[in-house]
């Protein structure tokens, strides 16, 4: 029902508004957005779903950072339009995107969010990893993309650029 494509420099501002639409007004005030500042995006993980009529439903973005000694991935924004929420497509572009990752060579995910929807993907407290203030560490959450990736990493997020 839904197409899963990469995203390209056409889709920008329509997922953007999309964001505008689904978080609250200020969400490039949150510190996630201090990673992302001057950082490009991680292309072939960056993702949308468009219906049938080619109307964007759904997007998932992702950026690069360190963590201590370690890289990663920052899962998000992910959004769902308002009218398509509850169908899945949630869940359907955190895992197109993710199986995508491992091949391109990352090791291991995290984000800053809701642990009761994404621990149904295998996400868990990330204790040992220190978000930029003023961030709620019970909100920092990570899943392995190899066995064992989050084993023994430690230390604060920093941008990829620093
Ligand atoms: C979060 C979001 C991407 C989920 O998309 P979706 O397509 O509705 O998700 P799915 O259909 O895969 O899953 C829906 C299920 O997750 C649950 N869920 C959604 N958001 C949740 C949350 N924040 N905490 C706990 N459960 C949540 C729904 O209640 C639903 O439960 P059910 O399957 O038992 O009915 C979408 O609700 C959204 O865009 N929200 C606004 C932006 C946002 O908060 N993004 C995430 C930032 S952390």
């Amino acid at each position: 029902m839904y197409q899963f494509t990469s995203e390209t420099e056409h889709d920008h501002w329509e997922v953007e508004a999309l964001y505008d639409t689904c978080f609250a007004p200020g969400r490039e005030a949150l510190s996630s957005y201090r990673l992302r500042d001057g950082v490009r995006p991680v292309s072939g993980l960056c993702r949308v779903a468009r219906d049938e009529g080619g109307v964007l439903a759904g997007a998932i973005r992702y950026w690069p950072v360190h963590v201590g000694m370690a890289d990663a991935l920052l899962l998000g924004p992910v959004a769902v339009h308002p009218t398509r929420q509850g169908e899945g497509l949630g869940r359907d572009l955190i895992e197109d995107s993710l199986a995508l990752a491992a091949p391109l060579g990352w090791d291991r995910v995290m984000l800053v969010g809701d642990a009761p929807y994404y621990g149904r993907f295998g996400f868990s407290r990330l204790d040992a990893v220190v978000m930029p203030p003023p961030t709620n560490p019970e909100r920092v959450l990570g899943r392995a993309l190899v066995p064992g990736a989050w084993d023994g990493i430690a230390g604060d997020v920093r941008r990829w650029a620093d």
